[in-house]
């Protein structure tokens, strides 16, 4: 059995940086990390337009205050205020800190951090590399691993967490290259693991990102809180669904309908193309539903808005934002110079995920802990987002909460024994398993299901749902789910057999579904990315709480947590 002091799961940044931050305290510990790509290839290296700090670079009336103001603001309330101060005062720091390391930020004239505007966000406070921001950070940190000695799996996939009475021990997993399967023991346990992207038909997230922490996570008996929270990009490159980062009209793009008109003013007029992601992704919905889109022949009625950059000029759209300028000449030919890019809003990020407290540890109730359970990043709420991010402020909580909780653990662990636990057992049956999937006899191909499942949700919990729309979903969901039973592999071979890896995924879409759309039919209000046409108004009456969802084959046990209030009153939210 292999064994380290801690175990994380995930190589992205809130893994990297508590990975880091373990081994620059206790250096007498052994941190490992284990990751499905290889870590500089995990998704937070294609994150764009920035990160958000009150570094006051270009706007000397920022503070950490208004941060923070813009951020409860942005969550529709749902934030808890307590994280969100540790997150905004915290800002300036680990920018700081990250530079130390080399990361190379766009710069001012004077040699200072460049800072941009983002949607939500009253200053202009975000740092930027260009539009490679994830890259730039993401990088560096994994070259300082090496440095400080922490010990990376590379393709390994987790399959389970090992959870017994209460306490993480430790977690199974599989060698994509030649199917070993190894138990790993650990004094503390860290998912790192990100999003669930892949569980929509149309979503800016890479292929890896099929929730696979937050499903081990259900699947071991532990809540997921505030899942009904998808959050929508506003402008997805169309039809692809890629990231058109938000930096592009943080930098002045504008956003034109069928009808040349900058549409926004009718649903934001303060605020504009940067209004916050909720309200602009269903601004651009509402302007599709009203035959106010753009075919491909210029001609109104279809799915997708421009994205107008000529104004900005050459310069300015190759300094500023060249990566976003070459995904659409590559993948849909267009020269944003001279022709304004087709969008549409796409799947981009999950605000809700494993319940957690400031020092990244794991809930298991309203009021418990798990005893060696920590998680961070997208995978983890803590809650900072609430029911909807502003953008720029995803990978600083990585950052800011990967930090914390690396040095929670780096305390926690010295106290600590090694945990017993069952090698045998868990081999067995992760081997059975995976040995049942070889053999079983079916009639579907694992594409089939996934996308039959991934337009099942985009249909019944996309941007606007009903009870009505989300109970037809919720049934049919549980019909798709007993297809996985019949799906079978072509590839039955140890080597390299992704096949398996996407079944094993496939199931925790699945899973992962089934806590959206239940705890969205739960919700019955409207607030932040949530958007009920048959409850159109937020309702802190009866739903100013967070939802906590447990997972069973037979239902979803649905349960509520109060939302920590401490700085900011709920008021109506007004852009
Ligand atoms: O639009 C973007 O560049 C995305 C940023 C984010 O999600 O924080």
């Amino acid at each position: 059995m292999l064994e380290h002091d801690v175990i994380i799961v995930g190589g992205g940044l809130a893994g990297c940086r508590a990975a880091l931050e373990i081994a620059k305290i206790g250096s007498n510990l052994n941190v490992a990390v284990v990751a499905k790509t290889h870590p500089i290839r995990s998704h937070s290296v294609a994150a764009q337009g920035g990160m958000a700090a009150s570094l006051k670079n270009v706007d000397s009336a920022d503070s950490w205050e208004a941060h923070a103001f813009d951020t409860v603001k942005g969550s529709d309330y749902l934030a808890d205020q307590d994280a969100v101060e540790i997150l905004t005062r915290e800002a300036p720091d680990v920018v700081i800190e990250l530079e130390h390391m080399g990361v190379l930020f766009s710069r001012l004239p004077d040699g200072r951090i460049a800072q941009r505007a983002f949607g939500g966000h009253s200053h202009n406070r975000t740092c930027y590399a260009a539009d490679k921001t994830g890259h730039a950070i993401l990088h560096e940190l994994v070259n300082n691993l090496r440095r400080y000695g922490v010990y990376i799996y590379e393709e390994w996939y987790v399959m389970r967490l090992i959870l017994e009475e209460g306490q993480a021990k430790g977690v199974v997993m599989y060698n994509i290259l030649d199917g070993q399967i190894e138990v790993v023991r650990a004094k503390a346990v860290m998912f790192a693991t990100g999003g669930y992207g892949r569980v929509y038909n149309t979503t800016s997230n890479d292929y890896a990102s099929t929730g696979d922490g937050l499903a081990m996570t259900a699947l071991a008996g532990l809540p997921l809180q505030d899942m009904e929270f998808v959050q929508f990009h506003p402008t997805g490159l169309y039809p692809v669904g890629v990231l058109i980062s938000e930096a592009v009209r943080g930098e002045g793009a504008y956003l034109i309908n069928s009808e040349g008109e900058r549409f926004m003013a009718r649903y934001a007029p303060s605020r504009m193309e940067l209004a916050p992601r909720d309200i602009t992704s269903r601004a651009i919905a509402y302007e599709i539903r009203a035959h106010r889109g753009i075919h491909q022949d210029g001609t109104a009625g279809g799915q997708f808005v421009y994205l107008d950059l000529r104004h900005m000029g050459r310069e300015k759209i190759m300094s500023r934002v060249p990566f976003c300028w070459e995904e659409a000449h590559r993948l849909v030919g267009v020269d944003a110079v001279t022709e304004p890019m087709p969008v549409r809003p796409t799947i981009h990020y999950c605000m809700g995920g494993i319940p957690v407290n400031t020092h990244g540890q794991v809930r298991s109730s309203g009021e418990g802990l798990v005893d060696g359970f920590f998680a961070a990043g997208e995978t983890a709420c803590v809650s900072v987002h609430g029911a909807n991010r502003l953008g720029s402020n995803s990978l600083l909580e990585c950052v800011v909460y990967g930090r914390r909780t690396g040095a929670a653990i780096a305390q926690f662990v010295q106290k600590r024994k090694l945990p017993i636990v069952d090698e045998q057992r868990y081999v067995t049956e992760a081997k059975q398993q995976i040995q049942a999937l070889l053999e079983q006899r079916g009639q579907y191909r694992i594409n089939q299901v996934r996308q039959a499942f991934q337009d099942h949700m985009t249909q019944y919990c996309g941007v606007f749902r009903t009870e009505e729309l989300m109970q037809e979903g919720s049934q049919k969901l549980q019909e798709l789910q007993k297809q996985y039973s019949q799906v079978y592999l072509d590839d039955k071979s140890n080597c390299w057999n992704t096949e398996i890896v996407e079944a094993l995924e496939l199931w925790n879409l699945m899973v992962v579904g089934r806590l959206i759309l239940e705890s969205a039919i739960n919700r019955q209000e409207s607030r932040g990315a949530h958007f009920r046409e048959d409850y159109p108004h937020r309702d802190d009456t009866n739903f100013l709480k967070h939802i906590i969802a447990y997972y069973s084959p037979a239902g979803i046990d649905i349960q509520y947590r109060p939302v920590t209030i401490t700085m900011f009153e709920p008021q109506e939210r007004k852009y």
